[in-house]
C-alpha cells in the first residue's frame, strides 16, 4: 500500500491498518444501521415503554443479562426513537440517563437528573452542586417535568450499583403522590440476575415492572456486529476468517459483544506495532489471550485476597492434576498451602467455599452439584469457565502475590502433583 507521508516522515499521516478505529472505541455508538440481532429485544423493550409515544402510560421495566449484550445500547437506542416518535405525536418526551456505577447514591443519582433535565430545558433555577440533599433534588425533577414534559423515560444503567433502590420508589409513585402528571417510564438495567432477589426485597409493589433477560450473542451474531465495523480498518487488512476466528473465540469465552470489538482492535494494534500489513489469525489469537486476562482481572480486582488465592488453587489444581474438576474440599488443601507460600493466614473451609460462591456468580468459575444417593451425600465440584493460565497470569498481576508460581512452573510440576502435596517450597 502506498505510503503517504505528512511533512516530517516521523509521523505518518495514514494509518497503514485502521481506517476509522473510532467505531472500535468502547464508547463508540452506533448507528441504528450498525445494531445486530437484537430485533426481538428491541421490539420487547419498545412494547414497554412504547405506550408514551400514544400518551399513555408505559410500563417499568428491569434489563437483566451479562456484560456486553447490548443492554444500554438497545436501551438507549428504543428510548431515542420512542422520544422521536412522540414528538411526531406532539407529546414531549424526554429521556434520561443515569450510569450507576457512577452516580451511586441516591443523591448523586437525583442530582444528575436535576442537571440533566436543567440542561435539556432553559430552567432557570439554580441547582446546587453540594451542600442539598436529595429531596431538594426531586423537588428540581419534580418541577422541571411538570413544567416541561408529558412524558420521561429514566434509564438507570447498572442499577445493582446504586447503595439503596428509594429513586425507584420515589418516581414510580411520582404521579400518584401528585408530585407531577408527567409520565414515568423506568428502564433498569443490571449485569447481574441476581439482582432480582435483591430488588424485590428491597422495593414493594408500587414498583411494578416487567422483565427481559438480554442472553450472551452466539458467534453468527457476534461475526454480523463485528462484519458491521469492518470498515474500521483500511480495506484489505483484515485477513479471510479473522473475524470469524474473534466470533468464535468471543463466543465460547462469553458472547460479550464489548469484549468481541476489543479483541478485533487489540490484533489490529498488535498488527501495526509488529509491523504487519494484514491482521492474521495469530494476532487474533494473541489478542483474545491478552484480553481474557484483563478480563479476569477486571472481575477479580474487586475480590479479596483469599478470594484470589481460591481462583489460583483451582487453577493450579487443574494444571497440575489434569482434571477439569474439582471439590470444595480438594481446592481447600491447596489453597492452604498456597496461603503459607505467601504467609497469609488460611480462611476457613466454609468460608473458602463462600468465596467460590462468589466467584460463581462473577461468571469465572461454575459451580455444580453432583453426587450420590443418600447415604454418599452430595457435594460440589468447581470448573473454570476459563484457561487456568489466564487465572494464574491475572492473580499474578496482584502486587502481593506475584511470588506464586507461574503457569510454566506449575505445568513442569505435572501429574506427579496429582496429590494434595505440591511441593510449593521448591518454588520459594
Ligand atoms: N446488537 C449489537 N449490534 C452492534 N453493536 C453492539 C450490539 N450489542 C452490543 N454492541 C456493542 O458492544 C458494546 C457493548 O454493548 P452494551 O450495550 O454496552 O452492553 P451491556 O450494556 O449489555 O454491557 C457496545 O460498544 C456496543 O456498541
Ligand atoms: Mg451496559
Amino acid at each position: 500500500m502506498a505510503e503517504q507521508t505528512s511533512g516530517d516522515p516521523l509521523f505518518r499521516s495514514h494509518d497503514p491498518i485502521f481506517n476509522r478505529k473510532e467505531l472500535l472505541h468502547v464508547g463508540h455508538v452506533p448507528d441504528e444501521d450498525r445494531i445486530v440481532g437484537r430485533d426481538d429485544e428491541i421490539q420487547s423493550v419498545a412494547a414497554e415503554v412504547g405506550a408514551i409515544t400514544r400518551g399513555d402510560p408505559p410500563n417499568n421495566v428491569m434489563i437483566y443479562g451479562k456484560t456486553g449484550t447490548g443492554k444500554s445500547l438497545i436501551s438507549r437506542h428504543v428510548a431515542t426513537r420512542a422520544k422521536d416518535a412522540a414528538r411526531g405525536n406532539e407529546i414531549d418526551c424526554a429521556v434520561l440517563y443515569v450510569d450507576c456505577s457512577e452516580a451511586n447514591t441516591e443523591t448523586r443519582a437525583t442530582r444528575q437528573l436535576a442537571l440533566s433535565l436543567k440542561e435539556q430545558t432553559g430552567y432557570q433555577q439554580n441547582i446546587p452542586l453540594r451542600g442539598v440533599g436529595t429531596m431538594e433534588y426531586y423537588q428540581h425533577i419534580w418541577g422541571i417535568l411538570e413544567d416541561c414534559f408529558d412524558a420521561v423515560i429514566v434509564i438507570l444503567d447498572e442499577i445493582d450499583k446504586l447503595d439503596n433502590s428509594n429513586i425507584l420508589m420515589q418516581l414510580s409513585r411520582a404521579r400518584e403522590a401528585q408530585k407531577t402528571d408527567t409520565y414515568i417510564g423506568v428502564i433498569g438495567i443490571s449485569n447481574k440476575v441476581q439482582y432480582r432477589e435483591t430488588l424485590d426485597e428491597r422495593i414493594d409493589s408500587s414498583f411494578g415492572h416487567r422483565e427481559l433477560f438480554f442472553h450472551p450473542y452466539d458467534a453468527s451474531q457476534l461475526r454480523e456486529i463485528m462484519r458491521n465495523r469492518e470498515d474500521a480498518f483500511q480495506p484489505d487488512v483484515l485477513e479471510a476468517g479473522t473475524i470469524e476466528l474473534c466470533a468464535a473465540l468471543a463466543a465460547k469465552k462469553h458472547g460479550d459483544a464489548r469484549k468481541a470489538i476489543e479483541i478485533l482492535k487489540e490484533a489490529g494494534e498488535l498488527a501495526r506495532r509488529t509491523g504487519s500489513e494484514t491482521v492474521s489469525e495469530a494476532h487474533i489469537q494473541q489478542a483474545q489471550e491478552v484480553a481474557e486476562i484483563n478480563r479476569i482481572e477486571e472481575l477479580t480486582s474487586g475480590a479479596t485476597v483469599h478470594a484470589k488465592l481460591a481462583l489460583y488453587a483451582l487453577a493450579s489444581r487443574i494444571i497440575t492434576g489434569g482434571r477439569e474438576t474439582y471439590k470444595t474440599r480438594e481446592i481447600y488443601e491447596r489453597y492452604v498451602g498456597i496461603c503459607d507460600l505467601v504467609a497469609n493466614d488460611p480462611i476457613t473451609e466454609n468460608g473458602l467455599y463462600r468465596q467460590l460462591k462468589e466467584q460463581a456468580f462473577l461468571g469465572v468459575i461454575e459451580s455444580e452439584k453432583t453426587g450420590g444417593g443418600r447415604s454418599q451425600g452430595s457435594y460440589l465440584l468447581h470448573r473454570l469457565v476459563t484457561d487456568p493460565k489466564h487465572i494464574v497470569k491475572a492473580v499474578r498481576r496482584d502486587s502481593s502475590l506475584e511470588q506464586l508460581p507461574t503457569y510454566d512452573q506449575l505445568h513442569e510440576t505435572g501429574p506427579s502433583a496429582t496429590n494434595r502435596d505440591l511441593d510449593l517450597d521448591s518454588f520459594a
